[in-house]
């Protein structure tokens, strides 16, 4: 597939104003660079504290998988990084939470410009209820200012793009408009990873994508993901092991709340440092 590379963007595109396509270091230059930094982040859900001083350096350009057990704190914390959790009005949280060196809560980062950098794909692949076309352009007309000046070939381009990267393309490219809910579970969450890829985003936050999938699927849209690395970085929840394992670069180990252990992926699967990384990948919780 002819695809270049988009570079990471800056932090300054976080600032009001500032060029949304400003070119930055080459993309080889930035590998191993920080995407999402946490510093001391806590957060109450009311009384119930979620996550304690969690620090963590998420690197650019590789997957990082996020395992532990139910309820430690995975999809608060990936519900963080793009603010989705401030919807609610009972949650407080402290600390700082930077993508690309910008601290994405700080009050004058407003949220849109937050989740143009920052994409996220739930367990449900949860598409709108209209055309795949409609899908494809929908986050892309609201927050890119050149998609209300587009031609209607322009427009077909961004589809086409976005629908080709994630595979899809020969699939739907007769039928574009379509109600993308009568997609198999896979197609819908490839269109749901496709309809974030017109925003040039810096970060993909996913939550359990796969576990909605069949096996199938979950491998299609597993080697889509890692065919998709070095362009974006990719923050993956999962509670498959056997995923973490093959599909991640990197791993979090989380539990009641806190970061236990970061490490190379087969690091922390062969050589693990914490007893209690061990039990959790040795399937001794539950
Ligand atoms: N919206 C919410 N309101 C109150 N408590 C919540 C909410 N979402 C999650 N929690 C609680 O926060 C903790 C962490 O949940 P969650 O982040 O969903 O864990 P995980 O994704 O690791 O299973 C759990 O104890 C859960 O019950
Ligand atoms: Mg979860």
């Amino acid at each position: 597939m002819d695809r270049t590379p988009t570079p990471p963007r800056e932090a300054s595109d976080f600032e009001v104003g500032a060029a949304a396509d400003r070119p930055v270091e080459a993309a080889g230059d930035v590998a191993g660079g920080v995407a999402i930094e946490t510093r001391q982040l806590n957060l109450w859900y009311g009384d119930f504290q979620a996550l304690f001083d969690v620090d963590l350096r998420i690197k650019q350009g590789i997957i990082t998988s996020m395992i532990g057990p139910s309820g430690c704190g995975k999809t608060t914390l990936l519900r963080t990084v793009n603010r989705i959790n401030e919807r609610l009005g009972y949650v407080r949280t402290t600390g700082a939470v930077e993508v690309l060196g910008r601290d994405i809560l700080a009050p004058e980062v407003e949220v849109v410009q937050v989740r143009r950098h920052v994409g996220m794909v739930f367990q449900r692949p949860n598409p709108l209820p209209l055309s795949i076309r409609e899908n494809v352009l929908f986050g892309y007309r609201i927050h890119e200012p050149a998609a209300r000046q587009a031609s209607r070939g322009e427009l077909d381009a961004v589809v086409e793009d976005a629908l080709k990267t994630v595979l899809l393309w020969d699939g739907v490219k007769d039928r574009l408009n379509s109600r993308a809910t009568a997609l198999s579970l896979e197609e819908q969450q490839k269109l749901c990873i496709a309809r974030l890829l017109p925003l040039k985003p810096t970060v993909l936050l996913m939550d359990e994508p796969c576990s909605a999938l069949d096996p199938a699927g979950t491998e299609a849209v597993e080697e889509l993901i890692w065919g998709l690395r070095g362009e974006y970085t990719f923050l993956m929840v999962t509670h498959n092991m056997a995923q973490a394992r093959r599909a991640s670069d990197e791993c979090v180990f989380m539990l009641l709340g806190r970061v236990i252990e970061h490490a190379r992926t087969d690091e922390i699967f062969v050589t693990p440092r914490h007893e209690t990384t061990a039990d959790y990948i040795e399937g001794r919780y539950a």
